[in-house]
């Protein structure tokens, strides 16, 4: 089967005709191809779990894929921490340029603890396909207070028991009052994403402080661990499934709300620099089932490397009745002067970069 064009929402067959399972993923353009890296999800209640771990899929063109095989593998090993049953979700993958290694971080949650270990994993490989090699574990952020903490967090002591939405714990939400909270043992880092700027620096932007506030961390020069430096990108702003990119000079954050596997708004921000401030520019989708991204979650934005002005919006549609079915909306993002306007397609193809 050869594809010629995307159909978001649709089955996509990969290479040997089988619905591509790359769930929550992220792609890494080297040497003039594509990979992508996903969740490998499996059939019936439960599928959201790692039973398989972290595949990978090869493209030249964007529209057909070979599955590379599993990058990341769940294990046996039930000292492990991506033992089978553990939750591995949103893997992405970079390459450091000095160390020559690709590198992959994923939202990871332990075995039978639900979602409240909230931490991210990291794994190296020195082939792009894998396999992967755990490294470990991180609560981001572990004793380091964000750039520009102001005095009155450090200093504050903050009721934990406030009753949760009240406007007295929405105040202190915005203050850092789980910022505190976690100070000791790192920030909680659920829904996460990678981006690497211009001159090599790579972030790690992740969803903490119980999905409240999105956090900006600065990766350390192997991109295997963090510097300490980070900042606190909307308070309170309750974002999820970041993702960001640049665009002539300006650097854009796409995320959604928090509404657990069902659909909501996504939301667009705009920025000078990658540690803000970023302004809020509002829904980027337009038209029929803009307000639920057309039934979807983002997860990745693309830019093609060959062509000017040009990036894919990646999102997921859950299933999480039978996981393995979730489907993936791609969609040509455009733009009114610096906002990101995304429309529904039923088929499109690269081409629509080259009519602006
Ligand atoms: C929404 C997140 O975006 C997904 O990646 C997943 O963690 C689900 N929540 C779990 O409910």
């Amino acid at each position: 089967m050869n594809h010629q064009s995307f159909h978001p929402g649709k089955i996509w067959y990969d290479t040997d005709s089988v619905h591509i399972n790359a769930h929550g993923g992220g792609i890494l353009s080297h040497n003039g191809i594509y990979y992508w890296f996903g969740e490998h999800k499996t059939a019936g209640e439960g599928g959201n779990t790692a039973f398989v771990g972290i595949r990978c899929y090869s493209s030249k063109d964007l529209y057909n894929w070979k599955n590379e095989g599993v990058a990341l593998a769940a294990v046996d090993d039930t000292d492990s921490e991506i033992v089978k049953g553990s939750v591995m979700e949103r893997p992405k993958v970079i390459y450091n340029d000095s160390t020559k290694k690709f590198v992959m971080w994923f939202h990871l949650e332990l075995k039978g603890q639900g979602y409240s270990a909230a931490r991210t994993g990291v794994a190296v490989s020195e082939n792009v396909t894998g396999p992967y090699a755990y490294l470990g574990s991180h609560r981001p952020n572990k004793k380091d207070w964000p750039v520009h903490a102001d005095n009155e967090m450090k200093t504050t002591k903050f009721d934990n028991d406030l009753k949760w939405w009240t406007p007295e714990w929405r105040e202190a939400v915005e203050k850092g009052l789980f910022v505190k909270r976690d100070f000791e043992v790192g920030q909680m880092s659920r829904d996460m994403t990678l981006f690497v700027d211009n001159d090599g620096t790579a972030y790690h932007i992740h969803s903490s402080e119980e999905n409240l506030t999105l956090h900006i961390s600065e990766l350390n020069s192997e991109y295997t661990g963090f510097t300490g430096k980070w900042k606190r990108i909307l308070p309170g702003g309750h974002n999820e499934a970041p993702a960001m990119f640049k665009r002539r000079g300006k650097y854009y954050l796409i995320a959604s709300g928090c509404t657990g596997w069902k659909p909501n708004a996504a939301r667009s921000f705009v920025a000078e620099s990658v540690w803000g401030p970023w302004k809020t520019l509002g829904n980027p989708c337009v038209g029929e089932d803009a307000e639920l991204t057309f039934h979807s979650q983002s997860t990745f934005v693309l830019p093609i490397q060959e062509k000017e002005d040009a990036y894919i919006f990646m999102a997921d549609r859950w299933r999480p009745d039978n996981p393995i079915n979730g489907r993936y909306v791609w969609l040509p993002i455009a733009f009114d002067g610096e906002k990101p306007v995304i429309s529904w397609k039923d088929e499109w193809d690269l081409s629509v970069f080259d009519e602006k």
